[in-house]
């Protein structure tokens, strides 16, 4: 009998990403794909494809096929820039210098609070298409650059916005407790309490955010106030994740696994306990090679124990104005190879299969297979390796939201 499908692309060498197929790429050469309501309905060697009619059938020409890519970590929406504290960091002061004397994430915090929400949507837009442009099908957002109910809000329904008029999924991230606001200075407690008795309520209330994050750090919060936040956002069923161990070793990986987060972030600073801690819980590990780069950091995250313990490695731009402003998921890639010690297998994996986990979407995207949405990119390349090797020149020649072609 003969299938019908909406979509058929033949042709292709297809990087499923799958980790039941061998190989690090899950690859499928010579193969095939058919879509049907956004989803994948078959993908397997082309010679092996039942007698199939579809709607429309797109020759591949012999390209690569790759899962959208996922980034799964994110500050898009904000006010202003940080170049005048670029400048100072490269004449020697460090980044908590910087945030120590009131720059940092508070002067973006100034600029986020000052501008309207239209102004806002219009500073994420390039950033949001230079992602976009990459082959980025799924993106996180977080707030934290509002510390104040009103400017949360307007953060996290910027970034619904966005979503609503660019063919790219958004997933928002609260992150209220970014920072100390000024007006809570020497009250970190009040300010925790603000955040879980006002801040998250609400933004749950509105359904403006899809997960709550949290900065746990000397310069920000502690253990303690972190892990108020992770009971008040699991009382409001809200998934949680925490930038850990970034500038010194505080306790917050322990904390995120021991409380099952989705994802521990940056976590340059965890130990073998830690480690163990996240395979245990399937807290997937969020590398953040942009911002180690841009704050010249020396130390890297334990790659080699992650892999060795099975702690799923996801890589993500972090993109934001003060310790990553680059809108280059393909860069993050290959930082994560030369800084990081990443395969460009692991590398594409981080941007897809375990992105997706960090986000908890593993069940509907991150791999291509039967079932899951059809959020595809189409590359002109010989091999995937090129993905993380080759940056500037080589664009998707298509992609492919829930089956829709948005090139
Ligand atoms: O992930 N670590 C905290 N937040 C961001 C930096 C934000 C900023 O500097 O504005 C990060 O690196
Ligand atoms: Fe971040």
């Amino acid at each position: 009998m003969t299938e019908r499908c909406d979509l058929l692309i033949t042709n292709i060498h297809a990087a499923t990403m799958d980790p039941s197929i061998a190989g690090g790429y899950g690859a499928v050469e010579d193969a095939a794909v058919a879509v049907t309501g956004g989803r994948i309905v078959w993908l397997g060697p082309r010679r092996e494809l039942p007698d199939t009619a579809a709607d429309r059938t797109l020759d591949g020409e012999g390209q690569w096929l790759t899962p959208g890519l996922i980034d799964c970590h994110t500050h898009l929406v904000y006010g202003g820039h940080r170049a005048g504290e670029f400048a100072r960091r490269l004449g020697g002061e460090s980044y908590e210098d910087v945030a120590r004397a009131g720059g940092g994430i508070l002067s973006t915090v100034r600029a986020t609070r000052a501008a309207s929400a239209e102004q806002l949507y219009r500073g994420a837009e390039p950033r949001l298409r230079a992602l976009m442009s990459e082959g980025a099908t799924t993106i996180e957002v977080k707030s934290g650059y509002g510390l104040e109910l009103d400017t949360e809000l307007k953060q996290l329904s910027t970034a619904r916005r966005l979503a609503q008029h660019h063919p790219v999924d958004i997933v928002t991230t609260c992150l209220a407790a970014h920072a100390l606001p000024p007006e809570y200075d020497g009250r970190a407690d009040e300010y925790i309490d603000l955040v879980c008795e006002q801040i998250l309520p609400a933004v749950a209330r509105e359904q403006l955010a899809d997960a709550v994050d949290m900065f746990c750090e000397k310069i920000a919060f502690s253990v303690e106030q972190c892990q108020r936040v992770i009971d008040a956002a699991k009382k409001l069923d809200l998934p949680v994740k925490v930038h850990a161990e970034q500038l010194a070793r505080t306790g917050a990986t322990a904390m995120a696994a021991k409380s099952s987060a989705l994802s521990a972030d940056h976590i340059e600073y965890i130990t073998d306990e830690d480690v163990a801690l996240m395979a245990d819980s399937g807290t997937v590990a969020v590398l953040l090679p942009g911002a180690f780069y841009t704050l010249k950091e020396t130390r890297v995250p334990p790659v080699e124990k992650l892999r060795a313990a099975g702690v799923s490695m996801a890589l993500s731009t972090d993109l934001n104005p003060g310790s990553c402003p680059i809108a280059s998921l393909r860069l993050m890639m290959n930082m994560g190879c030369n800084l990081f010690g990443l395969t460009p297998a692991e590398a594409l994996a981080g941007v897809t299969r375990s992105a997706a986990r960090a986000l908890g979407l593993c069940c509907s995207r991150g791999v291509l297979r039967p079932g899951l949405r059809a959020d595809m990119a189409l590359w002109p390349m010989d091999t995937p390796d090129q993905l993380a090797y080759e940056l500037g020149a080589l664009q998707p020649a298509q992609v492919f939201l829930g089956g829709r072609d948005v090139t």
